[in-house]
């Protein structure tokens, strides 16, 4: 039996161009083109982004993706999606799924290729880097993430700040993703351990409304967009 192929591509954190010529090279010739949206709405940003560059009359579907950490809930969600990218593939069409950002970095992407390996490790997958978030955002706020030998760490704040500490020990520079949700305790955290160092937020990196904040002292601790991230780096070193 032959198969098509699953392409993940990666579309970049928000501003479509942004994109690689080889995401949208493969975007053109696909039969369908896969995005993850909440179960509770239509929206996906990674849809929007690429629908410049789809072929007319090419169908986008959106797969949802329930919010909860219930992992049954989640599991089902997953196989019931994997088994609708199956049903394309499996009549020889190649499928894109996007996703913001890069797809092998905190993307629903990976929750969809391991499902689709567990149920049918035989369907041909390729996968398209695509530029992350804290790539943009570090050059948006005009911040080296890494120099010379120094190290970076990238972290999720989605559960708190309590990875922070360790991160922060142990490299030059810290990225936090998903730091919206908690963003006060993280605020507070980093007032604590972060003397000598600078953390710089970036929200809404390459879209409307994007929120450069380089003094959190004087933005007001009120909670950021979801499309925030944090780089924490040296006081004396970064610019701004
Ligand atoms: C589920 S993760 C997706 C990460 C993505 N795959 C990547 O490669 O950057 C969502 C988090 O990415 C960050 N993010 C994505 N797009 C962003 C943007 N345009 N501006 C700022 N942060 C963004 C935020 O921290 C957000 O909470």
């Amino acid at each position: 039996m032959t198969y098509g192929t699953l392409y993940g591509i990666g579309v970049g954190p928000g501003d479509p161009e942004l994109i690689t010529l080889k995401a949208v090279n493969i975007l053109q010739r696909v039969s369908v083109v896969f995005a993850a949206s909440s179960t509770k709405n239509t929206y996906s940003l990674a849809k929007n982004i690429v629908s410049a560059h789809l072929k007319e009359g090419v169908p986008v579907r959106l797969l949802g993706f329930p919010m909860t950490r219930d992992k049954d809930v989640l599991k089902r969600a997953w196989k019931e999606n994997a088994d609708r990218v199956l049903r394309v593939i499996g009549k020889e069409k190649d499928a894109a799924f996007v996703t913001l950002g890069d797809p092998m970095t905190y993307s629903t992407f990976g929750y969809l290729m391991h499902t689709i390996r567990e149920t049918a490790p035989e369907i041909p997958i390729e996968i398209v880097p695509g530029i992350t978030s804290y790539q943009a955002g570090a050059a948006a706020a005009r911040m080296p993430l890494a120099e010379a030998e120094e190290s970076f760490t990238v972290i999720s704040g989605a559960m708190g700040a309590q990875q922070l500490e360790k991160a922060i020990n142990c490299s030059d520079r810290v990225v936090m993703l998903k730091v919206y949700r908690h963003y006060k305790e993280i605020l507070d955290t980093l007032n604590l351990l972060a003397k000598g160092k600078r953390a710089v937020l970036v929200s809404r990196c390459g879209l409307s409304g994007q929120e450069i904040a380089y003094d959190l002292g004087h933005r007001p601790d009120k909670v950021p967009h979801y499309l925030s991230l944090l780089i924490i780096g040296k006081k004396d070193r970064e610019e701004g």
